[in-house]
């Protein structure tokens, strides 16, 4: 099952085809290939190549993996636990060198996320973001320090068969991807 975007105008074919799929079949990612999602996240651009992202993952059937399946929010556990890896993405907020606060510190944290998914996409991967979690558990679970935030958990697996999930999971897992035209959201001064 593919979900490729509809688009107007003609864009990447990794963009058309990335998308946030809750079925996960029971393949375990690999530690090479882990790696690599791992490098392509790292290559994104930053201010000042400050490079603010942070990673805590977690594989299936670990101690790690139930604990950040416990600390997500009732709408993704179900779908969620049956992801191959959980990745917390953290995003620092302050630049290392002199301590000052770094505005672009989420906005970097999610160009490097982006990269991730999209090589997700290439290696036949599904990498779904979820905001759904326990902010104060995740956060005190990982001892994540102060002027340090999550950004959003990441599931990662192979895709599954969506019959295998729950409603309302697998009418969504089901619907066609929609986006507004860019006429919504650009504006040319
Ligand atoms: C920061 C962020 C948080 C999200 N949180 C959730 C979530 O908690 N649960 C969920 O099922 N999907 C979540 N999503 C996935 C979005 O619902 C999804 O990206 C959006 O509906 C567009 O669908 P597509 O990614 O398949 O194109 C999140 C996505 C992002 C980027």
């Amino acid at each position: 099952m593919t979900k490729e975007a509809v688009t107007v105008h003609p864009v990447n074919q990794l963009i058309r085809k990335r998308w946030s799929a809750r079925s996960f079949s029971e393949k375990q990612i690999s530690q090479k290939d882990l790696n690599t999602l791992f490098e392509a996240a790292g290559w994104a651009a930053s201010a000042g190549n400050e490079q603010p992202w942070e990673y805590i993952y977690a594989k299936k059937d670990t101690p790690g993996f139930d604990l950040l399946v416990s600390c997500l929010l009732p709408g993704n556990q179900p779908w969620a636990k049956h992801a191959s890896i959980l990745v917390v993405s953290i995003a620092r907020q302050y630049f290392a060198g002199n301590g000052k606060s770094n505005m672009a510190a989420f906005h970097d944290t999610g160009m490097a996320n982006a990269h991730l998914f999209l090589q997700a996409t290439e290696m036949g991967l599904i990498a779904h973001a979820m905001g759904g979690f326990d902010r104060d558990q995740l956060t005190n679970a990982l001892q994540i320090k102060v002027n340090e935030a999550i950004a959003c958990v990441i599931a990662l697996g192979y895709l599954g068969d969506p019959e295998q999930l729950e409603e309302p999971f697998k009418s969504r897992e089901l619907a066609p991807r929609v986006r507004k035209p860019i006429t919504e959201f650009i504006k040319q001064i």
